[in-house]
């Protein structure tokens, strides 16, 4: 009964292939809009990439037993699209599918369940060139890699999960631009969005014609909270709302845009992207929704002062309040766990679809230093990681069916935009000899897995 939870619960550790894989030309993947980014200068913290990263290509067994011995019975990794289809279409690579049957493979021999994320942020760079995921085409091809993926892969993948994201895909990549492909756009990113979550839901058809059993979405959220009572902080805290959660949510869960999209973004887009059926395929029933969690969100009111032509998806009249006094972890988010129980039962309370829940990412990153004798202390972690799931576990016990946790991450690894430099792993890298070293949290955790 490993923190209260029944037997049956699912406890895992997630990752990314950009952010470990490395090998980035090798056995034929085509590049992807982060090879692009991160190769472009200015774009990630110390021009790093992840050409090498955690070498994960040519590691995964070591990391895999390195999974056996923290006793998590999940792992929730990625497949590179452009390994799998270098131009994004047509032209399957045969090896970049036997890599991911080894590794699949390996999990199941090691007892490991897998769940297996479509999308996590790679976009064949060639499918970018015809305009991204701001081309509705892009949603089909997203289907027919799916596809293909459960052709020649499904007999080894029990729990699919389409996308990560979709906020931070669209949103930071198409809007802000503090991601790949870059871009600062209203229209686009709105259109970016829409499209990924047709491409879910084209996806999720393609995958259960073909047997998929256990098929879900990832979302990321952060509850929303004002900085003052004000009317203006308010009404603030609602479009910071919309846009981060309910714009994605709403439409996979209910099948609706949430009315207050068509004012937040009427000056930027006439949603022309939205076509008769969509929300019908968007909304396809899901077994089970996928869940991120971080920090909570405080904003206040702050107006733009961009002139509405010139507008970016971004420019939605609020600005971060932090209250002062909160523990921020090295990415500047403040620490509330409280705010994972608000996100699980808000969910609970507004979607009468709501399929079971699994917590597909929660972590945290520290200053960390290694030890004279080689160790790696991270108590914070230990704290974070306990406040989290007890605050998982007050939510299951509120009535929301809660089936698992994952741990973002294993590994130390490339932390997008931002680089090697913040460290979410409860294993410790060494990026100059590819070493790996347990942290304390992942031995406390392995103890705790084992009550
Ligand atoms: C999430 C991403 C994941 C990782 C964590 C810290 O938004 O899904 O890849 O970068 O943040």
């Amino acid at each position: 009964m490993s923190f209260g939870f029944e037997p049956g619960f699912v406890w895992g550790v997630a990752t990314a292939a950009y952010q470990i894989e490395g090998a980035v030309a090798e056995d034929g993947r085509g590049p992807s809009i982060w090879d692009t980014f991160s190769h472009t200068p200015g774009k990630v913290d110390g021009g790093a990439t992840g050409d090498v990263a955690c070498d994960h290509y040519h590691r995964w067994a070591q990391d895999l037993d390195l999974m056996v011995d923290l006793g998590v019975n999940a792992y929730r990794l990625s497949i590179a699209w452009p390994r799998i289809l270098p131009t994004g279409a047509d032209q399957v690579e045969p090896r970049g599918v036997d890599f991911y049957r080894r590794l699949l493979e390996g999990l199941h021999e090691r007892g490991i369940t897998p769940f297996v994320t479509l999308y996590h942020w790679d976009l064949p760079q060639a499918l970018e060139d015809k305009g991204g995921w701001r081309s509705r085409e892009t949603s089909h091809r997203f289907a027919e890699y799916a596809a293909v993926l459960a052709d020649s892969l499904g007999d080894l993948i029990p729990f699919w999960i389409t996308l990560n994201e979709p906020f931070v895909s669209s949103m930071v990549g198409y809007g802000e631009g503090r991601h790949a492909p870059g871009a600062q756009e209203g229209h686009g990113a709105l259109a970016a969005a829409h499209h990924l979550l047709l491409g879910h839901g084209l996806a999720v058809r393609a995958l259960r014609e073909r047997g998929a059993r256990q098929i879900g979405i990832t979302l990321n959220m952060s509850p929303t909270v004002p900085a003052s009572g004000s009317d203006a902080d308010v009404a603030a805290a609602a479009r910071s709302d919309l846009f981060v959660n309910k714009l994605f949510t709403d439409p996979v869960l209910s099948g609706v845009y949430p009315p207050l999209a068509r004012d937040v973004f009427a000056e930027i887009t006439d949603f022309a992207f939205l076509r008769e059926g969509d929300l019908e395929v968007i909304s396809e029933p899901l077994d089970f929704l996928g869940v991120n969690y971080y920090y909570r969100a405080h904003v206040r009111n702050a107006p733009s002062a961009v002139d509405p032509s010139e507008r970016t998806a971004f420019d939605i009249g609020v600005t971060a309040a932090i209250p002062d006094g909160l523990t921020r972890t090295a990415m500047g988010w403040p620490v509330e766990p409280e705010g994972l129980h608000a996100t699980l039962i808000g969910l609970h309370d507004r979607y009468a679809t709501l399929p079971p829940i699994y917590i597909t990412e929660n972590g945290c990153a520290f200053p960390e230093t290694v030890g004279s004798d080689g160790s790696v202390d991270d108590p914070a972690r230990i704290a974070f990681v306990e406040a989290h799931i007890d605050a998982a576990r007050r939510a299951a016990e509120d009535g929301v069916n809660l089936k698992g946790y994952f741990y973002w991450s294993l590994l130390d690894n490339f932390e997008w935009a931002k680089g090697y430099a913040p460290r979410f792993g409860l294993v410790y890298m060494d990026y100059e000899t590819q070493t790996r070293t347990p942290k304390s949290s992942f031995h406390w955790l392995r103890e705790r897995l084992a009550e």
